[in-house]
Order: C-alpha cells, then structure tokens, then sequence
C-alpha cells in the first residue's frame, strides 16, 4: 500500500479567505493550509540530483586564482549550490560542499568557528593544513577534520595548487542560530606539536593512560588515504561484498566508535571494476567523490526519470534523501568513492531510514 498524505485540500470559500486575512495583521496563521506540505507521507525536498566536473572546476578555480589571494579571499572556494537550493550555499537541505584552492606559496589564515569541516584532497601534495597547533600534510584521498571551534589555516609550501573538497556542517548551525566564528590576529597558528602527533597518540588502537571524555569529533584528525586504500585492498580478499555498497566503510572516532564527525557521517566505499549495486536509498542526502576509476550511477527521481551521472575521478554528484541509486564501477577500472552525509544527527535523533530492496 502506497502511503497517502495525511489530509487532503480543503475548499476555500469567501468566509474563509476574509478569516484568513484577518488572523494574518496578528501573525496567525490556518494549519489546514499548510499540514499537507509540513507532514509529507515521504521526504521532499527542493534538493535535486546533481553533478559536477572537477575539470570544469579546476578550469575555473584557476581563474580566481588570477582574480583573488587566499587571504583577501579568506578562503578561495567556490560553493557548490544545488540547482534546487540556488542561493543559499547548500549542497543538500542541511550540508555545504565547496572546492577550495591554495596557490604554491599562500596561506588561507588562522581562523576558527562552530562550524566542523572535513577536508577531502582531490588534487596536489606537500600542502598542510593546521588544527589546534599540529600540522598535517595533504596527500590526495587523504580525508583531514577541522573540529568545531579549532583553530586552523591551510599553507602550501610545494610548487603545484592543491585542490580539496570542503564539507561543512553550514546549514544546520544556520538552522540552529549557533554560528560563532573569529579570526586570529597572525595568518599561521603557533605550532606546538609535531607532524603525526594525533595520530601517534589516538590513531594506533591506543590511547593516552589518562585519556578521559570522549568528544563529538575525532582526535585523529587526518585520515590518510594510503592507509585506508590499504584496507579496503586487504578486506577484499574476503570476496563479501554487499549488493548495495560493494565494500564500503565509515570513519570513525576510535575513542567512541561513533562517526568521526558529530554532524557529518565520512564514508570509503570500493567497488570492483564491473561492480554494479543493488538500488539503495535512505534518508540522508549523500554527497558522492570518486576518487579512483570511473562509473556512472543511476539516481531515480520522483517524477520517475533517472538522472545518470557518469563519472570521473573527482567529480561530486549528490543523491538527495531518499532516492534511489544504483552505482556501476567501468569494466576495466575499479573504483573507490568517498561520501559524506548527515547520517550522525539523522541517528541521534532516530529519524535515519534506509531501503536497500527494490519495492
Ligand atoms: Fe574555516
């Protein structure tokens, strides 16, 4: 049984209209009006399926690299706005993604705020990104978190740009009026621990004696990709893949076993060349990178036509709530995609669906 609005369209009559019109000067409004469109049977949204080229961003990226410095910029992105939410530096209802450039030579400044960032590196190497002190170095796939409140800049000393995706958490500290940002008075942190410190400390299945609390965001604070492409590789000896995801891992914060962000669930999903997915669809609205191979996937859409992206090594699609999707990797090419979604407040607050069947 297909599910059913919960009521249907009332009749509009003069006596109403003029009611309506005078309970409007004392800020009333009917919900009769409006409980169709507030309760819906099913998620709808305004976020479409989309794509994007990363050649076509890289092409442009560069212009603004002649227009504007990271520091007058603050920070040189530009935002990826789905077609649904023009105007409002959305990705999905509740997620921000943009492509970030630093030049050789620049520093985009210490700065900090309640937002939480997570860094993917599409292109470039030797370039750092700084966080309450520690320096980590950039390496393609490398998948670097910027806490909440944590100071950071990003340098590239190395001779080539360096691209990276930025998700942020935007929205839903917009929705929740609790935005507080400031700028340090100097454009690079004081450094106070060496390169790899969090990771000696936290990232090894080992913790501090005395370490207490856990905290919403991980302390290991860069995932690197040759680790975690490494894993998917050992894991896949094991031939289990899952018909809608192939292999497909989250990161996690080892000391709660939570996500490795508070907002923002961070995933690694490789799919064998030839590998085709079963349809799958959930309630969080995905942003997609593929960082190896090539493919296409398949999104349906509500009006019943597919939108298909066929995809290249870092290009971003997004797969809006609770659409269905089906990924093929290339014959010839495996492929590895990273993702990142709203997963984590979906579960804390028990609203998190998912349907990997085809009904
Ligand atoms: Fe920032």
């Amino acid at each position: 049984m297909q599910p059913q609005a919960i009521m249907q369209p009332t009749a509009d009559t003069p006596e109403r209209r003029a009611f309506y019109t005078k309970i409007d000067k004392q800020n009333l409004t009917p919900l009769w009006l409006s409980l169709a469109e507030l309760v819906t049977p099913e998620p709808r949204s305004a976020c479409r399926p989309a794509s994007w080229r990363f050649d076509d961003i890289r092409a442009y990226m560069l212009e603004a690299g002649s227009l504007i410095t990271a520091k007058e910029a603050e920070r040189r992105v530009l935002v990826l706005e789905n077609p649904g939410l023009r105007g409002q530096s959305k990705i999905t209802t509740d997620m921000y993604a943009g492509v970030q450039l630093v030049m050789p030579g620049e520093v985009a400044p210490a700065h900090r705020h309640t937002q939480s960032a997570l860094r993917f590196v599409l292109e470039g190497e030797g370039a750092y990104t700084a966080v309450n002190g520690e320096r980590t170095i950039m390496h393609e796939g490398d998948f670097i978190i910027t806490p909440p409140m944590a100071w950071h800049d990003h340098g590239n000393p190395s001779d080539e740009p360096i691209f990276w995706l930025d998700g942020l958490d935007i929205p839903v500290v917009q929705f929740l009026d609790a935005s507080f940002a400031e700028h340090l008075d100097v454009d690079e942190q004081p450094i106070t621990r060496p390169v790899g410190d969090s990771d000696a400390r936290y990232g090894a299945n080992l913790l501090p004696v005395d370490h207490k609390g856990g905290g919403g965001s991980s302390p290991v604070f860069n995932y690197p990709y040759a680790r975690t492409r490494d894993a998917l590789e050992r894991m896949r000896r094991a031939d289990d893949w899952d018909p809608c995801h192939g292999l497909k891992m989250r990161y996690t914060n080892p000391i709660t076993g939570n996500h490795a962000m508070a907002t923002m669930a961070t995933f690694i999903q490789l799919l064998p060349k030839g590998f085709s997915t079963s349809a799958y669809r959930s309630t969080d609205a995905t942003v997609f990178v593929p960082i190896e191979g090539r493919g296409r996937s398949v999104i349906s859409t509500r009006s019943g036509e597919d939108f298909v992206v066929e995809w290249n090594k870092r290009d971003v699609f997004v797969v809006p709530s609770w659409h269905r999707v089906r990924h093929e990797a290339a014959e010839d090419e495996d492929a590895v995609l990273f993702s990142y979604s709203d997963r984590p407040i979906q579960e804390a607050l028990y609203l998190f669906r998912e349907d990997g069947g085809n009904a």
